[in-house]
């Protein structure tokens, strides 16, 4: 893990569309989005100098301010170029991006109807979020404490800073304890996701994975569901409740963060990285880098 602060490094940041010096892009300590959590933000993987589905991030990124009740003032082409020139300005063709928007200092109430809606696109290398030898074994995951909430407590569909204070006080307690994450269920009881990624299971051959109800719809969730039904394996998207994970005898995360990551351990139950993990992380890991032609 890298021990540079993240306010501290070389490079430019994007932010309400000029590049500024990286130590320069700072916000006020009186901003509604840190006061309030009104804040979306992205998390996109650029490949051999391409952004991996750059649009469907970039129309997310509007769609989750849309759910929080501002608008993103520039358009997605806008933001789209922005995300392109912020890599290039940083000279780097394999990185992690990180769109942000929020509210500014205008208003410090909770009602912040006249706050100036800030943008920012920060980008740097980011190869693994995983220890690389711990992926490949598969990783193990603890309960995590908090349950994802119900849509009709919070806006579950917007990647919004809010959503992750629960996925920030899990992901703690699991590794305080050992782990590399932590599983949430949701408000119901059922399986949900991890901290920051969709979850997938394997039985006879077959995909299962919890219905996103209550949680994100990753892009690389949608992206696996598509490279598995293309290789003809059957996907069963459904509630799955905690102890059907007996069951099952795979497992992997998916996310942009996490990429596909295998995992050996879910509290009590354990699962062999075998065929299907292995090939959709594979397949995953080419078709990103455009080895792979979808069919
Ligand atoms: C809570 C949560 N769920 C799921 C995902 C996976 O989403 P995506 O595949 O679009 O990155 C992420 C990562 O962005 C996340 O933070």
């Amino acid at each position: 893990m890298s021990l540079v602060p993240f306010d501290d490094r070389d490079g430019w940041i994007w932010l309400d569309g000029q590049f500024v010096p990286w130590r320069e892009a700072k916000v006020h300590v009186l901003t509604h989005g840190l006061h309030y959590a009104s804040s979306v933000f992205e998390g996109e993987r650029m490949y051999g100098g391409e952004i991996f589905e750059l649009t469907a991030h970039t129309e997310r990124f509007f769609k989750s301010a849309e759910i929080l009740d501002f608008k993103i003032p520039y358009t997605v082409a806008e933001i789209d170029e922005a995300c392109k020139a912020t890599c290039a300005k940083n000279g780097l063709t394999d990185c992690y991006l990180r769109p942000i928007a929020w509210r500014g200092s205008e208003m410090i109430g909770v009602s912040a109807q006249q706050t100036k809606i800030h943008v920012a696109i920060a980008v740097w290398d980011w190869p693994s979020y995983f220890d690389p030898e711990a992926k490949k074994k598969g990783i193990r995951l603890t309960w995590a404490k908090y349950n994802r909430p119900s849509p009709e407590t919070a806006p579950v569909a917007a990647k919004a800073a809010g959503l992750y204070m629960i996925c920030t006080i899990s992901k703690h307690a699991a590794e305080k304890d050992g782990y590399s994450d932590a599983m949430m269920l949701d408000y119901r009881g059922y399986v949900a996701e991890a901290t920051g990624a969709n979850v997938f299971f394997v039985k006879d051959g077959a995909i299962h994975t919890p219905t996103p109800d209550c949680f994100l719809n990753g892009i690389t969730r949608q992206t696996v569901i598509r490279l598995a039904k293309d290789r003809g394996l059957q996907v069963i998207e459904r509630h799955i409740k905690p102890e059907e994970l007996s069951d099952f005898t795979e497992c992997f995360i998916v996310g942009t963060a996490a990429e596909v990551t295998p995992v050996a351990e879910v509290g009590q139950y354990r699962f062999t990285p075998g065929e299907i993990s292995l090939s959709l992380m594979d397949e995953y890991a080419r078709l990103v880098r455009r080895e792979l032609v979808p069919a």
